[in-house]
């Protein structure tokens, strides 16, 4: 398996003195070389200052891969446009958690390991009964799947490498069930256990939309457009979400508390949260003849509006899932037979528009994943504020993965940024009675 490689070295001059150090530059098998500052401190005794991590490598990973310029994702070295028209979730989570696509057996085998995992320990139940009926899901799936490793306490050893596959199983077979009922909480309705027969997406389907009174067949449409949905939100490397759930496994927590503080990350409307908000933004702005307003909003650097479903660190060109997931939009409101949506013909407009627009033209914001998600989440009858849940039941391979890979990784230490201090000088601490 290739690893880094020496590709040479920068030097650094520290202005006004003679010091100067050598940074060794180092290569991946793709994308662009960094300089190791590591011994940076130690011969010219500077830190570096990179708010936002925009322009630092964290760590070394071989799950998936970004060129942001170029609008390339791989998973594993897989283009996400082979994957999302040939594999199937269960795969993609097994060439995610074990670097390889399987053979037969080998998928046969894992598929059953999933399906095994699906139902959650039935006190576990209980928890749901504390949450307000009218809590966000996202607060349900967090606190539940934090409350987790109470129940798992076989599988908490971090060291032990088949103890951290079950937890991985677990994570991965037993969110979805989690997801569901903190919905079926939010509807007064009765949770539905987990169906083995089912695909991984139509079960989840299944524990969304079923209720004990009457059948409920899973549509192949929403089966097939859901199974897409989980593989293009499976893995993104370094973002804010899985560097969360980094950090937290960097300090040896258990993989449940570090999954839940990976659901929390993503919960923001700059992350995961901004399906939700994009959808929210369609609603306010109402009709195709309040965009042009709604557009000089966004412009304004008064206003703190943002145009939602916009934009990405890394993506400069385009967000290729969000062009897979636009094509998916298409064919399944047509399958749908929804011939007209005013949402996404909305969308379609701000788009056009905002495409052509200098403002974003010139700081290349394009169209990401979740501009046309949740379109498609809302033809699929699924609630607004389920949007991130869905995002997070798809994001837990991907977050397992690199909570192993960091794991494995024996090179690994805790994560401890620096930071530059700005506030008071030293001071001597005065009484009360003396101050003011
Ligand atoms: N609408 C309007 N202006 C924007 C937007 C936007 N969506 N995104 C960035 N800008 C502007 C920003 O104001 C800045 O302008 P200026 O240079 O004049 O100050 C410039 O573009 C550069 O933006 P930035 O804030 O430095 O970019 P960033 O890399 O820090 O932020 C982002 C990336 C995704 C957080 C941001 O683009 C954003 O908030 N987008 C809307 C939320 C969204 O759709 N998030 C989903 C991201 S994809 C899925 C995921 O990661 O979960």
């Amino acid at each position: 398996m290739a690893s880094l490689t020496r590709a040479g070295s920068v030097t650094v001059t520290l202005d006004g003195s003679n010091k100067s150090a050598s940074l060794p530059l180092l290569e991946g098998t793709l994308g662009t070389p960094v300089a190791d500052i590591r011994k940076l401190y130690n011969d010219l005794g500077i830190f570096t200052f990179d708010p936002g991590y925009g322009e630092t490598a964290s760590c070394e990973s071989k799950i998936t891969y970004i060129d942001g310029d170029a609008g390339v994702l791989l998973y594993r070295g897989y283009p996400i446009e082979q994957l999302a028209e040939q594999s199937d979730f269960v795969e993609v989570c097994h060439l995610l958690m074990n670097g390889d696509l399987p053979d037969a057996a080998g998928l046969a085998k894992f598929r059953k390991d999933v399906t095994y995992h699906t139902m959650v320990h039935e006190q576990l139940r209980r928890f749901f009964d504390g949450f307000r009926r009218d809590a966000h899901p996202m607060a349900v799936l967090c606190g539940v799947v934090g409350a987790m490793a109470a129940f798992y306490h076989d599988n908490l050893d971090i060291n032990d490498a088949r103890q951290r596959e079950i937890a991985a199983f677990r994570l991965i077979a037993k969110v979805p069930t989690i997801a569901a009922w903190a919905y079926k909480y939010s509807l007064g309705q009765p949770f539905i256990y987990p169906r083995n027969d089912l695909s991984y997406a139509a079960n989840f389907l299944h524990m969304l939309n079923a209720v004990p009174a009457e059948e409920y067949k899973v549509s192949p449409t929403l089966e097939k457009a859901m199974d897409l949905i989980l593989i293009l939100h499976a893995d993104h490397e370094q973002n804010a979400s899985t560097s969360t759930v980094r950090l937290a496994g960097s300090t040896g927590a258990n993989p449940f508390a570090c999954i839940a503080a990976g659901i929390a990350a993503l919960w923001g409307p700059a992350h995961g949260g901004a399906n939700e908000a994009v959808l929210k933004m369609l609603a306010e702005i109402g009709d195709a003849k309040n965009i042009p307003a709604f557009i000089s909003e966004v412009k304004d650097k008064n206003s703190h509006t943002k145009l939602m479903g916009f934009g990405h660190r890394v993506y400069k060109n385009f967000d290729p899932r969000a062009k897979i997931m636009k094509q998916a939009c298409d064919s399944v409101l047509k399958e749908l037979g929804v011939t007209h949506e005013p949402l996404l013909e909305m969308a379609v407009e701000l788009e056009r528009i905002a495409l052509t627009d200098e403002y974003f033209v010139q700081r290349k914001l394009y169209p990401n994943v979740d501009f046309y998600s949740g379109i498609i989440l809302k033809a699929m009858g699924i609630p607004t504020s389920m949007f991130t849940v869905i995002f997070a039941v798809a994001r837990t391979i991907g977050w397992i993965s690199q909570w192993k890979e960091l794991i494995e990784d024996s090179s690994q230490r805790i994560g401890r940024p620096r930071q530059i201090y700005t506030g008071a000088d030293k001071r001597d601490y005065v009484p009360v009675a003396g101050r003011g």
